[in-house]
This record gives structure tokens, C-alpha cells and sequence, in this order.
């Protein structure tokens, strides 16, 4: 039986959890659930933001479902789900978007494309935080290492590689930020010259948001650094039917988190109409990595049926229904 860490979140957090094993339950895949808290629930239960128990738990079952958690905006606490990422070294973040069918998007077909984001550095290394005492001035670091650059995109052409996928875009923004974005581009340059079996091409960070708006067809794998791979894979969300139903892998040489793209939603949590499709096909990825491809294409296929058939669908889709009736109704096509 593979066991595998739980946590629940907060905000809608612990309503898509629910809703996820819900159906993974009804999967009988012989899963075993260990549950821990990470963020502000593990803050008011154990006075701690990430308990040594919770990093026990994922260093031993080295796979983790995970919901939402919030981190302050400005002020606070610093982002427990970017110390998850470090602690454990999840250095590729992996963010399909698939066009799915019956979603209020802008586009009903043509977008395929997965966004990999580098995952432990640049901003987010969460180094030189500094504003100067009169509140005028403030300062970030940002730091980009060859061999960063090198594992990420190395990472994209192996999976395009093991996919099937054809071209990897690198997106940057060298003409601005040469050193750090430099040094990127000029990694994946090197590694893509070991991969003349996909095709790579080079865009800066800016046209690419507009090149995905208006023709996302042109994209089928992305590769990017820290910030940039946080906004684009946003973007791309929007483009298939919003964050709902936009998953994202976070995975390391030894453990892998699979979450929802999306955070924890204040504005509607605790009122039970979440889209559980965004950690739903978080679970997906997570039975590909365990080695379930046909119980991942089962899953996936169930979601699929329900979308088509308007199925108990959540208000982000343009439904009526509720997290749970929209799990149920999954749950019902397994
Ligand atoms: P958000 O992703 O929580 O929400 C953005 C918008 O999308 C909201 O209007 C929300 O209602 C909607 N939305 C998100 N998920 C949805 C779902 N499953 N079904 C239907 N509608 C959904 O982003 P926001 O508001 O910027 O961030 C809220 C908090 O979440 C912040 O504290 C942020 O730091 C945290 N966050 C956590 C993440 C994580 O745990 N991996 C990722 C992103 C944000
Ligand atoms: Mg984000």
C-alpha cells in the first residue's frame, strides 16, 4: 500500500481536499492517507507554520497532496508553500493547461502546452527583503545559478522527451535582466544543443503573454524561471477556463507535492462551491508519477465525461452545482 501525506490547507483548502479523496477513494487505488499540517491551521494547532512532524511525514512517504495556503500579502509570515519547495529542493514546478470541455474560456481548443517553472531560485530565494528605514527605498535579490538553470531545462526536453511533445520555448527576459536571465538563457542554450530531437525556440517574458493570448497553439512546453513561470502558468490558467482547473507538480529528485495552482480563494471559501478539478487533476499527475498511468487516464477521463455531460458543475464553470455534488458526479463516471 503507498501511503502518501496529506494536507488539507486552509481558505477552500480543506473543501477540495475533501472532495479529491472523495473520488480517489472511490478509485479503490489501495492509497493510504497521513495527514499534516503545514500554514496558519498548523500555527494555531502547533504554534508552528511547518512542524517537524509535517517535513517527517513527506521525507518519509516522499509524495504529498497538498491544498492551498495562504501567505500575507505584504507583511507576515513568508510563504510556507515556497519553504515546502526549498526544504525538499522541488526544483521543477510542472503546470499543464488543456483545453477541457465546457468551461467559460477563451478558448474551446488549440491550447496544450505545459509550463515548468523553476522552482528554488530567483526572487523567491526570499534573500535581501530589505526597505530602508525612511520607507522610500526597497530591495530584493534575485540569484540564478548555472546549475539551476541547467536541471530545470534539462527537465523541460526530458519531458518533452518522455511525452511525446515536439518544441520547448524558453522564456526570459535577457535584454533586460542580463545577468540573471542571462546566465538562464545561455544555460539553455548549451542544453538544448543536446536535444536536436525537439525543436527549442527563444521568447522574451513580455511577448509571451501576448503570443499566448492571441496564439497559444505555437506553445507546447515552456520552460522559465521562478517568477515569470508563477505568472505565465496564471495566464495559461485563464486561457483554458481560470485557476479551477489548473494543476501543478512540484517535484524534487527524492519528493514530489501535487497541488491546485490556485491559492486559497477567501473570497469564497467555507461557502462549499470550490472547483475540486484543479487538485482532482493534481491527483492525476501524482498516479502518473506513482507509476498508475491508467488509473491517472482513468481519472482524468471521469472529470472529462462529467464536463461534458454539465454535470453538478461549479459556479466558476457557469454551473449550479457544489464542490461535493461536482465530486460526487465524478466520482460516479470512475
Ligand atoms: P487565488 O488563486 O486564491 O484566487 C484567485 C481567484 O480565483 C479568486 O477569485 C478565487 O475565488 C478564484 N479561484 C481560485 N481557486 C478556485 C477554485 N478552485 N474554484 C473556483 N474559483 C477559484 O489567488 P489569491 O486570491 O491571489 O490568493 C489567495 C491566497 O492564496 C494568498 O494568501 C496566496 O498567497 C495564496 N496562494 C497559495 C498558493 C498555494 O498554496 N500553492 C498558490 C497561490 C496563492
Ligand atoms: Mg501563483
Amino acid at each position: 500500500m503507498t501511503t502518501i501525506t496529506v494536507i488539507r490547507g486552509d481558505g477552500i483548502g480543506p473543501e477540495i481536499m475533501d472532495a479529491t479523496l472523495h473520488v480517489l477513494d472511490a478509485m479503490q487505488l489501495g492509497l493510504s492517507y497521513e495527514d499534516a499540517d503545514a500554514g496558519m491551521v498548523a500555527l494555531e494547532k502547533h504554534g508552528e507554520l511547518l512542524p517537524e512532524a509535517t517535513l517527517a511525514s513527506i521525507a518519509k512517504n516522499k509524495i504529498a497532496l497538498k491544498s492551498p495556503l495562504t501567505t500575507p500579502v505584504g507583511g507576515g509570515f513568508t510563504s510556507i508553500n515556497v519553504a515546502l519547495r526549498k526544504h525538499f529542493d522541488l526544483y521543477a514546478n510542472v503546470r499543464p493547461a488543456t483545453c477541457f470541455p465546457n468551461t467559460k474560456s477563451r478558448f474551446s481548443s488549440g491550447v496544450d502546452l505545459i509550463t515548468v517553472r523553476e522552482n528554488t531560485q530567483g526572487v523567491y530565494i526570499g534573500e535581501g527583503q530589505e526597505v530602508t528605514a525612511d520607507g522610500e527605498t526597497a530591495v530584493l535579490t534575485s540569484r540564478v545559478t548555472r546549475h539551476g538553470s541547467e536541471r530545470i531545462v534539462r527537465y523541460a526536453f526530458d519531458l518533452a522527451r518522455k511525452t511525446g511533445r515536439k518544441k520547448v520555448t524558453v522564456v526570459h527576459k535577457a535584454n533586460i535582466m542580463k545577468s540573471t536571465s542571462g546566465l538562464f538563457l545561455k544555460t539553455a542554450r548549451e542544453v538544448a544543443a543536446q536535444y536536436p530531437d525537439i525543436q527549442c525556440n527563444e521568447m522574451i517574458v513580455d511577448n509571451t503573454c501576448m503570443q499566448l493570448v492571441m496564439k497559444p497553439e505555437q506553445f507546447d512546453i515552456i520552460v522559465t524561471t521562478n517568477l515569470f513561470g508563477d505568472i505565465i502558468s496564471d495566464l495559461c490558467a485563464g486561457l483554458v477556463g481560470g485557476l479551477g482547473l489548473a494543476p501543478g507538480a512540484n517535484i524534487g529528485t527524492d519528493v514530489a507535492i501535487f497541488e491546485a495552482v490556485h491559492g486559497s480563494a477567501p473570497d469564497i471559501a467555507g461557502k462549499g462551491v470550490a472547483n475540486p478539478c484543479a487538485l482532482l487533476l493534481g491527483a492525476v499527475q501524482m498516479l502518473d508519477h506513482l507509476g498508475m498511468p491508467e488509473q491517472a487516464a482513468r481519472l482524468r477521463k471521469a472529470i472529462i465525461g462529467t464536463l461534458e455531460a454539465k454535470d453538478s458543475l461549479t459556479p466558476d464553470l457557469g454551473g449550479e452545482g457544489s464542490t461535493m455534488s461536482f465530486a460526487k458526479a465524478i466520482a460516479s463516471r470512475i
